[in-house]
């Protein structure tokens, strides 16, 4: 392992914007340097350095990292490569690493099929430029160039071995097989496995390139040839089009998850980017989560033929454990005769923007679809309606979801919500009361905490001196996110990491640590407002505020049930007393309800 220390010291030194400079051409502009996105194609700057955080972000597509993930992405280096890479620019050696089993010895067999694969839809995309027959058919599908680029589309020419002139090694370079660039035939012949095809590479959430998709140009079998799986590549939790949609996806509040590549090209020609699809698989519980971290509403766009209805269903069951009462999941079946391609194509965006809007929730969709099965005329027809409802309900393990599933299915089969507990002898929804660690004071409402604490996490990554005045104390130890400041803040008093440093090194601190995705999921949600340079100071007063109100709140409930209950000592009556006082006048302070 590369010792912390030596990282540290390391992101002090360099300076991340002498790092992009080379490979970007960067232009100052306030305190900040901005040029076009090297990691998404733009006319205009939104990629963005900043030289107090040490820290890049675009605010297009998302992109953002430290110098040593700027290595890592833009030139496909592995961790420990980019780290000597920026250490012999700025003259540091690398302390021994033997030893270090894991990171080190992992990567080499992971980044060459990134960089080789890069490389090859760098030769698509150029074949494509030379190729009438391939541009004529993208033509005649009404693709724009434009979009051609937001996706990186490509060609594959129609040859044997046409990598071979990207690759001269092309016939001693097992990594193109294992990147299923190649074929290797039974007597050793090699082969292009991707030849006459429109070519659309699949990204993975750092936008790398981890798979194609390759449509045949006219009629013919198989229509899509996909890569086959690898280390980089697993379909069954990769979603064309993610990484262009993500902020989109924020944008709208929602995500859309069609079936087809084209699909979610035309859906963002038409100005509809917030759509993925699923790689010719069916969705899986791993998609779902995928799509949960983005956004809490995802509406399922399915062609209306009868495939399309079974995919539906699919996709429905698939979600059942997956989902939350905060989540929200829809259906929306087209026309039989469209798929969203056709249908965004001939009706407009309004129109299926519409569409999407008035998806079916999934209850509804559940129960209905569950209906149509039944013959609920009869006794005998409802109480198997009921029957085969329960193995669908019992899979949900969001309470209030599943309460009003119950509700709907008692309503149809004609018993009461507690005749059916009883008969199926159902347990409580799972996550109803949640065990509580040993405490003092009684559990305030999750939210509001959830909130503050979320707020101080962003703050203090992006400006870590703001810790110190954190009382360690006053931070509660019950979510992700209070347990990963706690970290932040302890590591910073503990003199671990010193309050002097910016985000790149508390990023890097946090790095395959079990907080950084919770780190990393609130920075990644402040980068915004951080880059364009918000008001600190006020934030935090308030954040603060509301912190010392939840901690001052949860002692004054604690007296006032005893109150109620029991009494209080002459003791007691002082204190809370004085609570009722601070806590007016911390609401005072900062409008507490507001949160
Ligand atoms: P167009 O016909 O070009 O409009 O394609 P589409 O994107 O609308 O695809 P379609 O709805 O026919 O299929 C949906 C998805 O299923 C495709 O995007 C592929 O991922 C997958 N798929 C379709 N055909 C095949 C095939 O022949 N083989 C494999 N492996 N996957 C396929
Ligand atoms: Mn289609």
């Amino acid at each position: 392992m590369i010792p912390q220390s030596f990282i540290q010291d390391l992101l002090a030194r360099v300076d991340i914007v002498s790092v992009v400079e080379p490979y970007v051409a960067l232009k100052k502009a306030g305190a900040n340097y901005f040029a076009c996105c090297p990691f998404h194609s733009e006319k205009s700057a939104s990629f963005s350095v900043s030289p107090t955080k040490q820290f890049y972000h675009c605010f297009g597509c998302g992109a953002h990292g430290t110098a040593i993930s700027f290595l890592m992405e833009y030139q496909g280096l592995g961790y420990v490569d980019a780290i000597k890479e920026l250490a012999s620019r700025v003259g540091m050696t690398v302390p021994d690493d033997r030893g270090a089993g894991g990171a080190a010895s992992a990567e080499p067999v992971v980044s060459p099929l990134l960089s080789v694969l890069s490389k090859a839809a760098q030769f698509y995309r150029e074949q494509l430029k030379n190729n009438s027959r391939a541009i004529d058919y993208l033509k005649k599908r009404g693709l724009t160039g434009e979009i051609a680029v937001r996706f990186g589309i490509g060609y594959a020419p129609d040859g044997w071995q046409s990598l071979h002139s990207v690759f001269p090694d092309y016939t001693a370079q097992p990594t193109l097989i294992d990147a299923g660039l190649v074929i290797k035939h039974d007597e050793g012949r090699l082969y292009d496995r991707f030849r006459d095809r429109i070519m659309f590479p699949i990204l993975n959430g750092r936008g790398q390139i981890i798979a194609f998709g390759g449509r045949i140009l006219e009629s013919g079998e198989p229509k899509y040839l996909n890569s086959p799986e690898s280390p980089v590549f697993e379909k069954g939790r990769e979603l064309y089009g993610l990484f262009q949609a993500r902020q989109a996806i924020r944008r709208a509040g929602c995500v859309i998850v069609v079936e087809g590549y084209m699909d979610v090209v035309a859906l963002a020609q038409y100005g509809i980017e917030h759509a993925v699809a699923t790689l010719g698989t069916a969705t899986t519980a791993a998609h779902i989560q995928t799509l949960f971290r983005h956004t809490d509403r995802v509406v399922f766009c399915f062609d209306g033929d009868a495939p399309g209805q079974k995919a539906a269903w699919r996709a429905m069951s698939g979600s059942l454990e997956s989902l939350a009462d905060n989540k929200q999941i829809a259906f929306l079946l087209l026309p039989t005769e469209h798929d969203p391609d056709s249908f965004v194509r001939s009706q407009g965006t309004a129109a299926f923007t519409a569409q999407v809007e008035n998806a079916q929730p999934l209850a509804e969709f559940l129960i209905s679809g569950l209906k149509l099965e039944a013959s609920l005329a009869s006794a005998d027809g409802r109480a198997r309606f009921a029957h085969e409802s329960r193995t669908y309900i019992e899979r949900v393990a969001a309470p209030l979801l599943r309460l009003q599933l119950l509700k709907a299915v008692s309503e149809v089969a004609g018993f009461t919500q507690t005749e059916l507990e009883i008969a199926w002898k159902l347990k409580p929804a799972l996550p109803l009361p949640r065990p509580e660690p040993a405490q003092k004071f009684a559990p305030l409402p999750r939210k509001r905490p959830s909130t503050v604490i979320g707020a101080l996490l962003r703050l203090v990554a992006h400006h870590p001196v703001l810790a110190t005045r954190i009382p360690i104390t006053l931070l509660p130890t019950d979510t992700p996110e209070a347990r990963a400041l706690a970290a932040l803040v302890d590591a910073i008093d503990i003199g671990e990491l010193s309050g002097q440093i910016g985000l790149a090194t508390v990023m890097e601190y946090f790095r395959g640590s079990p907080h950084q995705p919770v780190l990393a999921e609130q920075v990644r949600q402040s980068l915004d407002e951080e880059f364009e340079g918000h008001v600190t100071e006020q934030v935090f007063q308030d954040a603060l505020n509301r912190l010392r109100w939840s901690h001052v709140d949860q002692e004054f409930q604690t007296m006032h049930r005893k109150a109620s209950q029991q009494g209080l000592s002459a003791e007691e009556q002082s204190r809370y007393r004085d609570l009722i006082q601070q806590r007016a006048e911390l609401s005072r302070r900062t409008p507490v309800s507001d949160s």
